[in-house]
């Protein structure tokens, strides 16, 4: 009976997919049998490393450069089989061995290539990276080696053995060693690609510069045999803000345990027992100041279980619509946003740290801003938690944009393991607000049972927080802009990128657009801008000059003022970013120049404009 049910409600979307205008309904009616015969991932990733017992592999890496990866196929393009290089040193004087790591050059880690040598700043294929390390051997204890972020495709080996791999460029990941290393002269090789694929997320077109690398830390991590591997502790979203919910996974042999959770500075302590899964269902009332950007309130809290103790800060809030109202603590807030791609400030290259964090959320403070979109994928945990602390919302994103493969069951596989990594690791930062599955993609009725999959994924991991999209809005006539992509549908929140005045018409255009939406649902304006090269200046109407972006931000907050369900905007962008689809010699020059703050750190004169708009927005709370 169900799966007639299921079926019929799936035939129904076929239909609407036809009504789009496609006719082939059997066809996706396998796809989509195939697609939900796919089991959702559970990822074995470890949460919370920065409050664990770990050894940091950073530093200098021995590195070989393989544009033709003969470190993996021979001369008839076949794979060599593991271990050809692999190993340190030739075994005799005669053995015929190409490589070397020991007289190998180096490479920083974590950071991207790309901007570390100007050889590599176009380098888009493979590079081996080979790190030593001694690791006493500690009874009773289990180590892990985790990866931040490799940038894309990583293969991983310990002392000539293949321990695992991971596709995808901006989430964490984690295999276990334990049993796998000896005490002295251990050595990791990671065979990274970059190289950008049809199938892959992203697919072959991006407006970012495709940095590669190990550009995350690594780290080994010990924990006892069994271990808080992750958790999730939140409000719950009904009514009452004295209750708490959540979840523990211990992962070892003693899955029996009793588990107690204590709030520092409450002094609360609860005590729940965890099942023969090794689960725990955590329910208490307690009573907390709930998190929000005038008040970041974070708690320290302590979670022991008898054979592992884990620390955390958290912060307890509530994030909902209503309408088109977004209630931050069943309070109407308006997302006073900007986006950020994750380049270091000033230093170029892939962000990593803290430091690179603390500069870009300056700006956004200094901006006025409560909110950020991390675009257009999973930024490092440092902003994350920075956010957290500083009191700024937070928009995360994956990488699924523009034409993506939406009938590969592989690439859907791989968006959602990435969706997957980004909430296990974030899912306790109060910060994070929203998920968001897409940015820019094409309507068709493929992209749409791929991106509903994307959906469901993310609300039966996390029921806490919003979902939303970057959408495009369809064009009905000359001063009628109309947002009703058929994704909004499996919305909380609309996101609509739109650049009219740069690329549709001048800037005085917006004066006479009206938005109307399909949806009772309220709309964050997630792009919008212009480029300018700082310092080049004429009248507003001179593209590129600081003149014509601060008239098309004038003339677009004027437009964003009168619509009546807008309740946030991400202006693109918060800083000048590099792009290879940006060649425009001494304007451009591979950089996009719609940073509102130049890659030197110099804020153009749009900057003001919306530093003081938002201001506005501010002293009347709206
Ligand atoms: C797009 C896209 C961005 C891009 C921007 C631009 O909307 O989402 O990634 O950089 O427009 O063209 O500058």
């Amino acid at each position: 009976m169900l799966i007639q049910r299921i079926i019929k409600k799936k035939i129904f979307r076929i239909e609407s997919a036809q009504a789009m205008g496609v006719h082939n309904g059997f066809i996706y009616l396998v796809i989509l049998l195939i697609i939900n015969s796919i089991p959702a991932q559970q990822t074995d990733l470890i949460t919370n490393i920065d409050n664990r017992q770990k050894i940091s592999l950073d530093g200098n890496w021995q590195i070989i450069i393989d544009p033709y990866e003969s470190g993996y196929y021979d001369y008839r393009y076949q794979p060599r089989g593991d271990g050809y290089f692999l190993n340190r040193k030739p075994a005799t004087k005669s053995d015929l061995i190409e490589y070397d790591f020991d007289t190998s050059p180096q490479l920083q880690v974590p950071g991207d290539w790309n901007s570390q040598r100007s050889d590599l700043f176009f380098y888009e294929g493979t590079i081996w990276y080979l790190r030593s390390f001694n690791y006493p051997l500690t009874a009773h204890k289990r180590v892990f080696v985790y990866f931040g972020a490799v940038n894309y495709a990583a293969e991983i080996y310990l002392n000539g053995e293949k321990i695992g791999s991971h596709e995808g460029g901006f989430t964490p990941f984690n295999f276990e060693i334990t049993g796998k290393f000896r005490e002295k002269e251990n050595f990791l090789v990671v065979k990274v690609n970059n190289q950008r694929r049809p199938q892959g997320v992203p697919t072959l077109m991006t407006d970012w510069w495709n940095y590669g690398g190990i550009t995350r830390e690594v780290v080994l991590l010990e924990v006892p045999e069994t271990f808080i591997q992750d958790y999730f502790i939140q409000l719950k979203n009904e009514r009452t803000a004295n209750d708490i919910t959540g979840w523990l996974k211990l992962n070892g042999s003693r899955s029996r345990q009793k588990v107690k959770i204590e709030i520092n500075q409450t002094g609360g302590r609860y005590i729940f027992s965890s099942n023969e899964q090794g689960l725990v269902t955590i329910d208490f009332k307690a009573k907390l100041k709930l998190w929000s950007p005038e008040n970041p309130a974070l708690y320290a809290v302590r979670i022991c279980a008898e054979t592992d103790t884990v620390t955390d800060t958290i912060g307890f809030r509530k994030i909902e619509t209503k309408g088109s109202d977004i209630l931050l603590n069943g309070q109407p807030v308006f997302l006073r946003g900007i986006c950020i791609h994750e380049e270091a400030p000033l230093r170029g290259g892939r962000a990593w740290n803290e430091a690179d964090a603390q500069i870009l959320l300056n700006w956004v403070k200094e901006l006025n801003c409560n909110f950020i979109r991390l675009a257009h994928y999973p930024h490092n945990e440092h902003i994350i938690r920075l956010a957290d602390r500083l009191g700024i919302m937070v928009w995360e994103e994956i990488p699924v944009y523009w034409t993506i493969s939406w009938q590969d069951t592989n690439t859907l596989a791989l968006a959602k393991r990435q969706l997957t990594e980004v909430i296990t690791r974030d899912r306790n930062r109060a910060a994070v607000i929203l998920w968001s599955m897409a940015n820019e993609t094409p309507l068709s009725a493929p992209r749409l049972i791929f991106l509903r999959e994307l959906t469901n994924q993310a609300r039966s991991l996390d029921p806490s927080r919003l979902i939303t999209a970057a959408l495009e809005e369809r064009y009905v006539d000359k001063t009628t802009r109309v947002i009703d992509d058929p994704l909004g549908e499996f919305l909380d929140v609309l996101g609509c990128n739109e650049y009219i005045g740069w690329y549709e018409g001048l800037p005085e255009l917006a004066d006479q657009i009206n938005w109307q939406t399909v949806y009772n649902k309220p709309l964050i304006m997630s792009e919008f801008g212009a480029d300018a090269l700082y310092g080049l200046h004429g009248d507003e109407l001179t593209r590129w000059s600081e003149e014509y972006q601060e008239s098309l931000y004038k003339h677009q907050l004027n437009m964003l003022k009168k619509i009546s369900f807008l309740r946030g905007t991400t202006p693109w962008i918060l800083t000048d970013f590099r792009s290879p689809r940006r060649p425009l010699t001494y304007i451009q020059d591979f950089w996009n120049r719609k940073g509102l703050i130049s890659s030197r750190g110099e804020k153009k004169k749009a900057y003001f404009i919306l530093q003081q708009y938002y201001q506005e927005l501010q002293r009347t709370k709206k």
